[in-house]
């Protein structure tokens, strides 16, 4: 670390085609927040970057569904988003967008540069396009079936099933998203990026030089590389984007993953007038965060663009962390089954710090790992509220009922007393250790071990026993306690911002740098501390039943949307219910209406009348199978004149998802009249 000037921190562009979920938070944004806190707590000249992806195909096709704009969508969850990250704490120095001008500068700039350069080639190909809407189908605009697990909703670009990345021609039965149909194939010319004249340097840059990086990237690195890279084309022939900033090339914009990662430059640019020092000189440490499906783009593409271009570095680590599921199944934005960040900021106030500190104790860094509530709400009170809280307010009221908020002077130090406060020096070490390494989740549980030795502490000396007998020993013991609670308001402020914020309110020190940890003197003999709160509260079985069950909803609805079920209505009144006349009758005659295909003709005995009812039902049953039969009723419905005859009424009829019609009839005779309520 110590060999860098100045680091450059960047996490992945969300797409903004919606809101973050946990699994962004714990995939990308509070590992990197953490690795970004730490390092400003070392004094380091850091830039942290991010920003919304505003480009690609997923937002055009939002757009459209909903009738708006590819703008009106990326303006939505960009502030959405930005606000979501704000709330937790991720301490962006700058929240940018693909869609600004500066943004479209730098990579219009960037993409004539390596253009000029001879870096592309340009190419001719075949490629799928939509008859009725003349359009070309870029990426996404193709749905088929997966070749590798057989999905039927395989994007052009990537199977979400089995994980994959396709390409559009290796979908089978490929089908345009726009019409529906099955698009022809026209010639259009495209540029691409030659990868395999860049073979040979990634291979050594990689697989010889960084044999460092964290398994997973390194292994999916060479997986590609022994694979053998292929020219990827960098544009598209797409009306949102980036235009391909050449003469000709009218209707074509730059892909979305050449422009997205040259976001991280322009974002910088945007941010300050010195960003070519953090780019372009070698004593600057550039940090990609994101996730595992991100890995190619950052590792090998990106690269090679930058590469390419000449004048930029290239990034020192790519720490990628797998995915994280939600209660056993895969997040997904479509399937609505994700915890979204805005609805926890609600549900859930002012306890950003136990999500951050959740994710981050079981961040998936090696594999994919699993959140659900029952876990969320163990560790909050396994750890959070029984460990660090306990011990810290042992510690405090404490010191308020004995001496009245101040720190006590130690008289004589015991063995007990000295190792305990050494530990502090050698926990610190391993967590930067683990945090140097990007091992986030292992610095969290060494960091942790300073609460767990606290407790440790005040549990075998007791001082709340001692007072009456031995105050000195006590004031000895608080003191010791005190300088292990501001040694964690330390350790612990990039893991528990917030948290750690509101200790240091308490114990009224101010901010204090990471070389501060080991000293057993932050805290003098004499200070003044404020009157403490608690820093966690327990979480109840309620509000993790609460979460489940609208987990449940959701895995519900899901099914009855993959059963063709129609939606659920809006809720109505008990007034609007009772309006209505239901009733049980008998079928007397029935018979069909001619010169139809589906009318039913029926004579019914309501009860309280002999009444006339056109029902579409001739394609369902026989005349004669049904006369004598009870039925259900809508018997208040305003008559119509159907074909000429008054229907006075509707039969109530249950149509399963194949469109087959059943009666809703009475599972005993009952008298005819008898009111459904
Ligand atoms: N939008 C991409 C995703 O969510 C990440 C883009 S990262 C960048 O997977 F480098 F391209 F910006
Ligand atoms: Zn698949």
């Amino acid at each position: 670390m110590s060999d860098y000037k100045r680091f450059l921190v960047t996490a992945a562009l969300p797409y903004a085609n919606g809101p973050v979920h946990i699994g962004h938070l714990a995939g990308v944004y509070v590992p990197a927040d953490i690795y970004t806190r730490y390092l400003r707590q070392n004094g380091k000249d850091v830039l942290f970057i991010c920003g919304s992806d505003e480009h690609g195909v997923p937002i055009t096709l939002k757009a459209k569904m909903e009738g708006i704009t590819p703008q009106d969508v990326v303006d939505r969850y960009h502030s959405i988003n930005k606000d979501a990250f704000a709330r937790f704490g991720i301490g962006f120095d700058i929240y940018h967008r693909t869609s600004s001008p500066i943004h479209h500068q730098t990579a219009s700039d960037f993409f004539r540069k390596l253009n000029d350069a001879g870096e592309f080639v340009e190419k001719t190909s075949e490629q799928f396009f939509d008859e009725a809407n003349q359009q070309f189908l870029a990426d996404r605009y193709i749905t088929g079936t997966c070749p590798h697990c057989g999905n039927e909703k395989a994007y052009g670009d990537q199977c979400e099933k089995c994980g994959t990345s396709l390409s559009q021609m290796d979908l089978i039965n490929p089908r345009s998203m726009l019409s529906g149909n099955a698009p022809v194939l026209k010639e259009t010319k495209h540029w691409y990026l030659p990868l395999d004249k860049h073979e040979a340097w990634l291979k050594k840059w990689i697989l010889e030089d960084h044999t460092e990086w964290r398994s997973n990237v390194y292994g999916q690195c060479k997986s590609w590389l022994d694979q053998g890279l292929q020219p990827r084309a960098v544009s598209r022939d797409l009306d949102w984007g980036v235009p391909v900033p050449v003469k000709g090339a009218e209707g074509k914009v730059l892909y979305v993953w050449f422009d997205a990662p040259i976001g991280y430059i322009s974002a910088t640019r945007e941010l300050t007038p010195d960003w070519e020092k953090y780019w372009k000189s070698e004593d600057s440490r550039l940090i990609h965060f994101i996730g595992k499906d991100n890995i190619v783009f950052h590792c090998i593409i990106f690269p090679a663009m930058l590469k390419a271009h000449g004048e930029y570095i290239l990034p020192d680590n790519v720490p990628a962390n797998e995915f994280l599921n939600l209660e056993n199944d895969k997040i997904s934005t479509s399937r609505n089954w994700a915890v979204w960040l805005y609805e926890y900021l609600d549900e859930f106030p002012g306890k950003q710090d136990v999500l951050r500190y959740v994710l981050t104790a079981n961040a998936p860094e090696a594999k994919d790992n699993d959140f659900t509530w029952k876990d969320f709400q163990t560790r909050n009170n396994n750890e959070l509220v029984a460990v660090l809280g306990n011990f810290v307010n042992r510690t405090l009221v404490l010191t308020q009922k004995c001496f009245n908020g101040k720190c006590p002077a130690i008289s004589a130090l015991t063995d007990y007393d000295n190792t305990t406060l050494g530990e502090i020096t050698a926990i610190k070490s391993r967590v930067e250790q683990s945090l140097e390494t990007f091992r986030i989740r292992e610095a969290l549980n060494e960091a942790m071990s300073l609460a767990r030795l606290g407790n440790k502490y005040l549990a075998e000396t007791e001082p709340w026993k001692l007072f009456p007998t031995d105050p000195e020993r006590v004031a000895t013991i608080l003191h010791v306690s005190l300088q292990i609670t501001a040694n964690i308001a330390i350790l612990m402020d990039a893991f528990l911002p917030f948290t750690m914020k509101q200790l240091r309110g308490y114990l009224n020190v101010p901010e204090m740098s990471w070389s501060a940890i080991g000293s057993v003197d932050l805290i003098k003999s004499g200070h003044q501390m404020e009157k403490p709160g608690l820093l966690f509260e327990k979480i109840e079985d309620a509000q993790v039943d609460f979460q489940v069950n609208k987990l449940l909803e959701t895995k519900k609805a899901n099914e009855a949307k993959e059963a063709g079920l129609a939606p659920a209505k809006p809720v109505i009144s008990y007034d609007e219910f009772s309006a209505m006349d239901i009733r049980i009758a008998t079928i007397l005659e029935a018979e069909k209406v001619p010169k139809t295909q589906k009318l039913m003709k029926l004579k019914l005995d309501t009860g309280i009348d002999i009444r006339t009812v056109v029902s579409g039902i001739a394609e369902h049953f026989e005349p004669q199978a049904i006369i004598g039969r009870q039925v259900t009723l809508l018997a208040n419905l305003e008559p119509r004149m159907i074909k000429s005859i008054e229907s006075k009424g509707m039969i109530l009829l249950a149509e399963d998802n194949q469109g087959r019609l059943i009666f809703v009839t009475p599972e005993q005779a009952i008298q005819n009249g008898a009111v459904v309520k």
